[in-house]
This record gives C-alpha cells, structure tokens and sequence, in this order.
C-alpha cells in the first residue's frame, strides 16, 4: 500500500504532470479498445466479487499492485519518464493479473469466460499500441518493474482480492488515458484518488 504522505506528495507533483498527459497522442483506434475493455469492466463486482467466496485472494507480486499511487510516485521519481512507459506497465502488469486469476478457475467457474474476454481484449488493446521505438530505452526503475513481474521465483508476494486488482486496472486506465474517457462534467481528474472516493456517484454505479 503507498503511504497516505506519499500519494498527497505524490498527487500535488502529479499536476505538474497534466499538461504532457494531455499532449500525448492517443489514437481513435486506441481509445476505441479501451472503451471496449472499460464497458466490459463496469461488471467486475459481480464477476470478481459475487461469484467468489467472501475475501478471496490471489497471489501477486508486488509489483502486480499498480494504483494511482504508484503512477504519481513514478512521475515524481522517475526522470525521463515518458506517459508511454507508464502505459506499457499497465498493459503488462495487468495481462499477469488476468493470467493470475484465470489460472485459479476451473473452466466451469462463472467467472472464467468473463475473464479469458478481458484476456482477449487487452490482446487486441496490445496490438494497436505499438512498442516503443528501438532508439529509446526506458528509464531503470521501469525496466526493474518489467523484470520483477516477470521473475517467477521473485520473493515479493501479496495477498489481494481479485476485484480489488481490477478497480485499480479501472482507475489507473482512466489516469494513463483520459482523453478518452472525457467526461460531461468537464476534466476530470482521474489520477486523483480523491476522484474515486465511496460516497460520488459515479462510484456507486461502478463498484
Ligand atoms: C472479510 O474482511 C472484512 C474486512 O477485513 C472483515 O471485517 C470480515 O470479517 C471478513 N469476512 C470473512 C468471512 O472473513
Ligand atoms: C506500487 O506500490 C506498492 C506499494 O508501495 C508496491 O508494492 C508496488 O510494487 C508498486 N507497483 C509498481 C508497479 O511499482
């Protein structure tokens, strides 16, 4: 869990980082899947809660755990990086966390076609986001990350709930991508946890 110190530090830095997010360019193709995987998402309560027994866990690696915190942290600490490093970590920190769950249900679980779909989703979400040039490798500590959840004998492990994995796959995506989920409200300021609080309204429909 990122300390409540480090993310308000981290959130007031993370401001200074909305003027490049808003220059990024996202393609239509891309915000097309995205949208795609965010209306599948709106029914991970019922997939990843009801139909599992009451605090239900998986294992993960540290690293598996990618919130807004760790977004604002790594745009605080991290020099050179770009908003596409931060998008590859999320495109691969949560093809593991599929993998992880679909590897603990049978086939017959209710959940699992709802799952082997996100699966497939985030497949195509992949293919119209190409890699990175050649000429740029990314920073260090995003390297690290790549290695770490890709290190089967790593001794970092965590107990979460499923759902709890995907809200932050919800919330992080509506961060690294905003300007496609632009919102009637005006700007919204997704990375801010403040966004996702209990009690909005928008949160009572979604979780
Ligand atoms: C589930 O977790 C909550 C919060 O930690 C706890 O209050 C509750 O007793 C737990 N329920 C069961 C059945 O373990
Ligand atoms: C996110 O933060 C948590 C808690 O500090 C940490 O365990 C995890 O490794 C971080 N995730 C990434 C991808 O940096």
């Amino acid at each position: 869990m990122c300390r409540p110190t480090t993310w308000l530090l981290g959130g007031l830095f993370g401001l200074m980082w909305v003027i490049p997010v808003l220059m990024t360019p996202t393609t239509l193709a891309q915000c097309k899947s995205l949208k795609t995987l965010e209306t599948k998402l709106t029914d991970r309560r019922r997939n990843f809660k009801h139909n599992f027994p009451i605090n239900y866990t998986i294992k993960v690696h540290y690293e598996e755990i990618f919130k807004l915190c760790n977004i604002s942290r790594l745009r605080v600490r991290v020099v050179d990086l770009e908003e596409g490093d931060l998008q590859d970590v999320w495109l691969l920190v949560n093809q593991e966390v599929l993998k992880r769950i679909l590897r603990v249900l049978p086939e017959r679980h209710p959940s699992y076609k709802y799952t082997s779909d996100l699966e497939d989703l985030f497949r195509k979400i992949q293919q119209v986001f190409p890699p990175q040039s050649d000429e740029r490798e990314p920073p260090e500590r995003i390297e690290e990350i790549y290695n770490r959840v890709k290190e089967p004998n790593s001794k970092g492990w965590r107990f979460v709930t499923p759902k709890s994995l995907l809200d932050n796959c919800y919330r992080t995506m509506h961060c690294l991508f905003k300007n496609c989920f632009p919102s009637e409200d005006g700007e919204q300021d997704y990375c801010s946890a403040l966004h996702w609080r209990k009690g909005r309204k928008r949160q009572l429909q979604e979780t």
